[in-house]
């Protein structure tokens, strides 16, 4: 059992020798670090939203409406942040969140970012949009367990080959996203006429999957433009309904999450439709402008969800947001936007970086707030902010 907290001792002594540390610690400073290094429209794509930006400012202020309210005295030596999610074991509740097209951000950046995660044996998710192929990540994994997040193609068969690749790779779970059938109206990227796709970046599980290449009179090798245009006649199936998730059944023996859950009433129609977990998500503000902040819809889904496992993303930046996720009925958390700043900065030791922060001061938080395991939070443990 590691207590993740000691990394802040690691960091002392080595500033006592004379090597502070070469990334921020603190969100703000490592945001603004990595806009620095950034190409702006790398930047745009990355920290922009949909619309006004007012989904991502609200899931900020909502995390910030509730308060722990630290327990003293309660024998917390040694944490035990260790969970469980649709099989997959993890030492600590977070994942990382999949994040496309990261190749715009760093050189090799899938492949990277994978390597921090098994650095620490966190689970990364990995894009449909990665900038690598699946098969092409996995092995950096190692031991460590890779999720699949799929982007329900209209055109079954390519869904359904990028699901057999992603079980014949090793990958132990499907994510299904559901809140992007389309790319939302981002005033950043229309202001820089930018994004990564148009180019082939971030397509490279359509470019080598058999099912996608079938459809074009020439290999992508040979004529990127016209398999980009292949590529957003089927990219998302606005279409899609939840009886088709009895296919999707059918084609994979790996558990089912959904992704994208913000209303009770959806929550209900995942768990009828079979799925095995869900992820409270309005993927980080970028699709609509205007929304609930995710946090404040986390009880109700997880209320909804009969048990099953319910994830949460969409606004968290530190330890704190972590316990307040998880006693708010979240089993784990996907780390989103922060760790593609530490990929920015450093690449896989930054990212390495950025978790290892994160993971001493959850440690450190729920440890100081009165409790030893993620299993210990409940929305007891927490107050909400009057006025
Ligand atoms: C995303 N997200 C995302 N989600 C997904 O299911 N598939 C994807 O390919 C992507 N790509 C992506 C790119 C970028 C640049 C960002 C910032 C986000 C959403 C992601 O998984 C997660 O839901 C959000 O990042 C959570 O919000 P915060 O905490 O990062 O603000």
């Amino acid at each position: 059992m590691t207590n993740y907290g000691d990394f802040q001792s690691e960091i002392f002594l080595q500033g006592l020798a004379g090597n502070p540390p070469s990334h921020p610690i603190a969100f703000a400073d490592l945001e603004r670090a990595a806009a620095e290094c950034m190409s702006d429209t790398a930047l745009g794509y990355v920290a922009g939203g949909a619309g006004a930006g007012g989904t991502m400012r609200s899931n900020r202020e909502a995390l910030d409406r509730w308060e722990i309210v630290p327990r003293m005295v309660r024998g917390v030596t040694s944490r035990d942040l260790s969970t469980e999610v649709c099989g997959t074991t993890m030492p600590a509740p977070v994942l990382l969140a999949p994040i496309g097209a990261m190749g715009i951000v760093y050189p090799d950046a899938e492949r990277e970012v994978a390597q921090a995660a098994a650095g620490l044996g966190l689970p990364m998710i990995l894009s449909t949009v990665s900038s690598t192929a699946m098969e092409d990540v996995a092995p950096e994994l190692g031991d460590t367990p890779g999720w699949f997040q799929l982007y329900w193609a209209r055109d079954q068969d390519v869904a359904a080959s990028l699901v057999g690749r992603a079980e014949r790779a090793g990958y132990r779970a499907v994510v299904v996203t559901l809140d992007t059938w389309s790319l939302a109206w981002r005033p950043r990227d229309l202001q820089a006429g930018f994004v990564p796709f148009l180019t082939g970046e971030g397509l490279a599980n359509y470019f080598s999957d058999p099912a996608f290449r079938a459809g074009l009179a020439r290999a992508p090798e040979e004529d990127v433009p016209s398999a980009v245009l292949h590529w957003l006649a089927m990219f998302g199936n606005p279409g899609l309904s939840w009886v088709d998730f009895n296919w999707l059944r059918q084609q994979t023996s790996l558990p089912i999450l959904v992704k994208g859950v913000c209303h009770a009433e959806d929550a209900r129609a995942a768990v009828d439709a079979g799925v095995d977990g869900i992820v409270v998500s309005n993927h980080g503000g970028r699709q609509v402008d205007g929304a609930l902040a995710a946090i404040d819809c986390l009880p109700e889904v997880v209320a909804a969800a009969a048990g099953l496992p319910v994830l949460f993303d969409s606004g968290i930046r530190g330890g704190a947001d972590v316990v307040k996720a998880l006693a708010l009925g979240a089993r784990a958390v996907l780390l989103g936007r922060p760790y593609v700043y530490g990929l920015a900065l450093g690449g896989g030791a930054g990212v390495l970086h950025v978790l290892r922060c994160l993971l001493a001061e959850l440690d450190l938080t729920l440890a100081l707030a009165g409790h030893a395991s993620p299993a210990a939070l409940t929305p007891a443990v927490l107050a909400r902010r009057s006025g």
